[in-house]
């Protein structure tokens, strides 16, 4: 068996972080431990292309601590990691690489001796983490068939529906929501959305999700007009940092609910929507569908439990609101302050 030599990085917010060259693929990779809870944490793995190895380093950190985050806020017992395998920008690995790499992956996770899961996440598929599952246990997200939780994606659509109909106070029929982003999650969003009787706008940079557009009989625009679109909630499920200073001054919209991760440019984002009183529901809290359905399945998954757990992520927002609204702070604060409350601190290396 091919050895994985990985050099410990020095990373003093973390509990552990591991970085390689994978000895079958060659390409840099790196997991990050945030923090364990209760011995474990959870993380996805991303394939993505990255500038520099450094790049990628930097990247799983900042997302190893927003799972921390997102953990704690769900109430999850459960430390934040992510894992990266990076591929040059201008050249994508083929199948066979794809392989190795994620052999290399496998050998690198079980370094961690259980103390890292796996999962699926951005440039990868369920396919991938099978393929990951074949040469470590430490992994989550199993295809269905095999009694894992699946494509996390419905789940997280799912919480993301919840978030809707909580922040409006009403029934989803007869809205107006407008989607920027119709991949993996924006599309089942919008499934849920038109059965719930909807009025759809939606949005996205591949012409090629016209055919769901038409199939909904939902309203195609640009991604820029979509922002600036008047509608009731604006639900963006594409890239991160899209809410910065400019767009929230185009923004025609009462709630702002979507999956993306990261989606407010910089912490002033969160004043700004305050200021134009713009409910921002925040990410973290609202896109947990999917990690909720993950962790469940290191119990021995059961769909129910799942969709109740889901549904409580109204319960979270509500009490994110009711915070806000008492303390007079955006609701980035209040549901940062929450995550602290329910997880008794978010610093790695303290559990
Ligand atoms: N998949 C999950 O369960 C999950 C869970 C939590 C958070 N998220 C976050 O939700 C977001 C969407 O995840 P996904 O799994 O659906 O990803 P995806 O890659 O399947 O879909 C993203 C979609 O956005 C489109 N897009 C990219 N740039 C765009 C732009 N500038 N304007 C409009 N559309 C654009 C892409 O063409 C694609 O259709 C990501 O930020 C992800 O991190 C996903």
């Amino acid at each position: 068996m091919t050895a994985v030599a990985s050099a410990r990085v020095l990373a003093s917010d973390y509990e552990e972080v591991r970085a390689c060259r994978g000895p079958r693929s060659r390409l840099h990779m790196a997991i990050a431990i945030h923090r364990t809870v209760d011995g474990r944490s959870l993380g996805g793995l991303r394939f993505e292309p990255y500038d520099t190895p450094d790049d990628a380093l930097t990247d799983v950190k900042r997302l190893a601590r927003a799972m921390t985050v997102k953990a704690a806020v769900t109430g999850l017992r459960l430390g934040g990691a992510k894992g990266v395998i990076a591929h040059p920008p201008a050249s994508p690995p083929d199948p066979e690489l794809r392989t190795l790499a994620l052999h290399d992956f496998a050998q690198l996770v079980d370094s961690f001796d259980g103390r890292y899961i796996t999962a699926q996440d951005a440039g990868t598929s369920i396919d991938d983490i099978s393929c990951v599952g074949r040469f470590t246990d430490h992994i989550a997200g199993r295809p269905r068939c095999k009694g894992g939780s699946g494509d996390p994606s419905p789940y997280t659509a799912h919480g993301i529906e919840v978030a809707i109909r909580t922040t409006l106070q009403a029934p989803i029929a007869g809205r107006h929501i407008v989607i920027v982003g119709l991949g993996h999650v924006g599309s089942h969003l919008a499934n849920r959305l038109h059965d719930a009787g909807a009025r759809l706008t939606v949005a996205d940079v591949n012409d090629a999700k016209l055919v769901l557009a038409e199939q909904l009989g939902a309203q195609w625009m640009t991604p820029e007009d979509a922002i600036g679109a008047e509608a009731d909630v604006l639900a963006p499920c594409a890239l991160g940092g899209m809410l910065d200073l400019d767009t929230i001054s185009r923004l025609q919209v009462s709630v702002v609910a979507g999956a993306a991760n990261n989606q407010l440019a910089s912490d002033l984002a969160a004043d700004a929507l305050l200021e134009r009183g713009i409910v921002w529901a925040p990410d973290f809290v609202i896109n947990a569908g999917g990690l909720i359905a993950v962790e469940d399945e290191l119990h021995g998954f059961d769909q129910r439990r799942v969709e109740r757990s889901i549904e409580r992520i109204g319960d979270t927002l509500n009490e994110i609101y009711d915070r806000a609204s008492r303390a007079g702070t955006n609701n980035l604060i209040a549901a940062q302050q929450l995550a602290v409350q329910r997880s008794g601190g978010l610093d790695g290396n303290n559990t």
